[in-house]
């Protein structure tokens, strides 16, 4: 059991804050991080004071890197874009040219820190360099004695990958262990900071109609799909060694995963939630033998291997669909689906909890044969965040005859509030020292335990065929197929709220 339930110190929300990224010259820094702390600040809720302090091999002077930000901020954030608002928060924008390899460039970012804080300051150490560094620059944390936490405390946001398989992901975790206790490591997922994601925990935990009916005697099965429209573009190199189990399915679908089967923590606290969360990954029933080629499929859609970057030969899944059993009570026998894939028919990403067949049937057009005919309630994760109701209803003038009819909810419709991104409310909330939606030790180590043996199976002779599929198509024909032969059908629909 771990003992880190939410660490928000009271002298953390009244102190001054520092972020500090690592990596600052790199893509996610100009098109993600910079333009949700900017967000924030508009919003008025940025901590006043907090300092950014940007390190990075490049040479560049503070202004040359306000100026940069200011362009690439203004072409993220798009016309909610207001100058003065960006001017006051640029600054607080600080750069400071640091290796990551050498000691004396975190002794020397240390004493520039020191003298921007003048005095007791909490600090947010953000890694977003390339992964192989998360190691050395925790190290180099340590060695230049700024992970001590006696001057206020100090947190590192670690991006994801966390490891590329189990073994990596234990020895980091043992490395940064080393220097930072667990409560005081964040590892991010964005997709837990996803409204949509956040708000199936108000619909399962703040409701009374949902949880009732939020098990096996009730559903059939669950499709979590996580759909691209896009393929690998630039980024072959890097995907090519990652596939879509390392890139999707150990991190977001695992997450999605969790979020919709966990049972109800005691209270919103990051211990707490994060318990429940890990109670579900180790119920989840580890493939062998045979199940890996009963229970997955993976693809490569056709023209990845022209993509920059890649092999001729390469045998990277660029799809896969999984069927899980999470083996508890609420559970047991209920079909968990996840999917993922580049190239698919269109963007989205979805829950939908397929509910069982109405027991005996009345009415005409009723199958009451595996759950083809039951309500559905689909998440909409994204784009178009809402949840929509799939009830039978009677067709007006045509004797008992029923027809399936929708029940939307739509975000946009009933708030009038910018969805935000989801590194606003990461951010924040690393700020702020609440660990609820980000990844604990153990999360991150079972999850991989679940990935492993697949990609381990994989490659090997009984690997399940690789199967091309045609881009803007719903992943390999073999998917479809293969789900049918369990009685199944995907919920192959795009965005269903529009
Ligand atoms: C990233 C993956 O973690 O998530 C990318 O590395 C993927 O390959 C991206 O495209 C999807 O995120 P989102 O928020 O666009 O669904």
């Amino acid at each position: 059991m771990h003992s880190d339930t939410q660490f928000v110190p009271e002298s953390r929300l009244a102190m001054s804050h520092t972020i500090v990224i690592f990596g600052a010259s790199g893509d996610l820094t100009s098109r993600k991080l910079i333009p949700a702390l900017y967000k924030l600040h508009y919003k008025g809720r940025l901590p006043e004071g907090t300092q950014i302090v940007g390190v990075s091999r490049t040479e560049f002077s503070h202004e040359a890197w306000r100026n940069q930000l200011t362009e690439s901020t203004k072409a993220f954030v798009g016309p909610t874009f207001d100058e003065a608002s960006w001017n006051e928060f640029a600054k607080n924008l600080y750069y400071q040219k640091g290796d990551i390899g050498s000691t004396e460039d975190f002794c020397n970012l240390d004493t520039f820190l020191k003298e921007i804080e003048g005095g007791s300051c909490s600090r947010v150490y953000y890694l977003s360099t390339m992964p192989k560094l998360y190691p050395i620059a925790i190290e180099q944390l340590g060695k230049s004695g700024m992970a001590d936490q006696s001057q206020g405390s100090r947190l590192v946001v670690i991006e994801k990958p966390f490891g590329t398989d189990l073994k990596t992901a234990e020895e980091l975790n043992e490395r940064v262990h080393k220097v930072f206790a667990e409560e005081f490591v964040y590892r991010i997922d964005h997709y837990l900071g996803k409204e949509t994601v956040q708000n199936l925990l108000v619909m399962r935990f703040g409701n009374t109609i949902f949880e009732p009916l939020w098990n096996r005697n009730y559903i059939d099965n669950v499709q979590i799909t996580v759909a691209e429209e896009v393929a690998v573009g630039k980024r072959g190199g890097y995907y090519d060694t990652s596939g879509v189990l390392r890139d999707m399915f150990q991190n977001h679908l695992l997450q999605l995963l969790m979020i919709t089967a966990m049972e109800s923590p005691v209270h919103f606290k990051a211990g707490m939630v994060r318990d429940e969360k890990v109670k579900v990954l180790q119920a989840i029933r580890p493939m062998t033998g045979a199940d890996f080629a009963q229970d997955t499929v993976r693809g490569q859609y056709q023209g990845y291997l022209d993509e920059e970057g890649v092999p001729k030969e390469s045998q990277t899944a660029t799809f896969a669909a999984l069927r899980l059993w999470i083996d508890n009570w609420r559970w047991k026998g209920v079909p968990f689906y996840l999917r993922s894939g580049k190239s698919m028919s269109c963007r989205t990403t979805q829950i939908v909890i397929q509910y069982r067949s109405p027991a005996h049937t009345l009415f005409e057009g009723h199958q009451a044969s595996g759950g083809l005919d039951g309500n559905r309630l689909v998440i909409q994760i994204q784009p178009n965040e809402g949840i929509q109701m799939q009830i039978q209803s009677k067709v007006p003038d045509a004797g008992m005859k029923t027809k399936m009819t929708q029940l939307d909810f739509r975000f946009d419709q009933h708030f009038s509030n910018d969805m935000p991104d989801a590194y606003q409310r990461l951010l924040l909330d690393a700020l702020q020292g609440d660990a609820s939606l980000f990844a604990r030790s153990d999360e991150v180590e079972l999850a991989w335990g679940i990935i492993d043996p697949i990609l381990g199976a994989w490659n090997s002779p009984a690997a399940p065929q690789l199967d091309i599929y045609e881009p803007g198509c719903w992943g390999p024909q073999q998917s479809s197929k293969w789900i049918e032969t369990h009685g199944n059908q995907w919920f192959d629909v795009c965005p269903i709220i529009h």
